[in-house]
């Protein structure tokens, strides 16, 4: 839970440069005073976001923007390092299973020139990020899947490796004794790694991975590998990448639509709020069993994040100022 905590934490560093560790969290529920959004408004480039904190992985990228890296190695790199942390139970290995125990991953990448490689499902492959990067750029395709993904792994030197920590079976084997195998759907258990970075040259580039929703049956497949959904990338407009219950993402196409929004003059702030909308809009009244939420970068370096709780607690904190104007209102009459 301590990712959770709802970070708007930009690191400035002398000469414009910044490095955004970036935030949503689900503790905005438990704590409305963190939700605070102070999007960037001044023009910041390089510069490196990512969901939620993942402080590590966001340093690293930014290592390699100022070393005059691509903002494509960038956020490979960041991600990959994430993909590492075993105590990460969302992403990479020690990623929670799906609901047979299988430990299934999901990532994809997409470079400057609009090209984008995935894979879905994969098993015994750690670092996924960098798979899905071998499909952009080595095969003709854009998305492998399951066994197919896996054995490319090992034709481009990936190394077999059991991704099912000991942590993590324990979780799975404790969620098995009350679950009756129904995969859950709740603000819990995604916590999917997005990366958007500019490079010195002003090139943008994105990727995003993950294990997906925990427990899910297997063969589920979220929005994370899925182009427009999970990520999207135009590098003449910018960039936008999602976190949270991939099946509303998909229904969206929320990171396609953020992008089209800031082409049309909309903020990464109002983009993705405008989404969020999107998604809240289409659920029912169901959005209040699941967590989604996005971050956007403009070609300009400006930023942008929302998530479903923070349009929650939005319209609690709106109604509630109504109902006190109206009770002013009334005493005074
Ligand atoms: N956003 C990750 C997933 O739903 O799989």
């Amino acid at each position: 839970m301590k990712r959770r905590n709802f970070l708007k934490k930009a690191t400035v560093s002398g000469l414009s440069i910044v490095a955004v560790n970036s935030l949503l969290s689900c503790d905005t529920v438990a704590n409305p005073a963190k939700q605070s959004i102070v999007p960037i408004k001044t023009a910041i480039i390089p510069i490196v976001i990512a969901t939620w904190r993942v402080s590590n992985a966001t340093a690293k990228a930014w290592e390699v923007l100022q070393d005059n890296g691509s903002s494509l190695d960038a956020v490979e790199q960041g991600c990959r390092l994430e993909e590492a942390d075993v105590s990460n139970q969302s992403v990479g290995k020690g990623g929670l299973p799906d609901r047979d125990g299988n430990v299934t991953l999901d990532a994809c990448i997409m470079n400057k020139e609009g090209n984008y490689g995935a894979v879905t499902s994969v098993q015994n492959i750690t670092h996924v990020v960098s798979l899905a990067r071998k499909v952009m750029e080595e095969t003709p395709h854009v998305i492998l899947t399951g066994n197919g993904a896996e054995k490319f792994a090992y034709e481009q030197g990936f190394e077999k490796e059991n991704l099912l920590t000991d942590n993590a079976k324990k979780a799975w084997e404790i969620w098995k004794e009350t679950a009756q195998y129904k995969p859950i759907i709740n603000i819990e258990n995604h916590d999917t790694i997005g990366m958007l970075a500019i490079d010195k040259k002003g090139d943008i580039a994105g990727a995003c991975t993950t294990s997906g929703l925990s427990y899910k049956m297997a063969g589920r497949v979220g929005d994370s590998a899925i182009i427009g959904s999970g990520l999207f990338i135009d590098n003449e407009v910018g960039g936008a990448t999602a976190t949270g219950m991939g099946e509303e993402v998909l229904k969206t196409v929320a990171s396609f639509l953020i992008v089209e929004l800031m082409r049309q003059g909309k903020s990464p702030q109002e983009a993705c709020e405008a989404a969020v909308k999107r998604v809240v809009k289409g659920s029912g009244e169901r959005y209040k069993d699941f967590q989604v939420g996005f971050i956007a970068l403009n070609k300009a370096g400006e930023t942008g994040s929302y998530c479903i709780h923070e349009w929650f607690n939005y319209q609690i904190a709106t109604e509630n100022k109504n109902k006190n104007y109206k009770s002013n209102y009334y005493n005074k009459a």
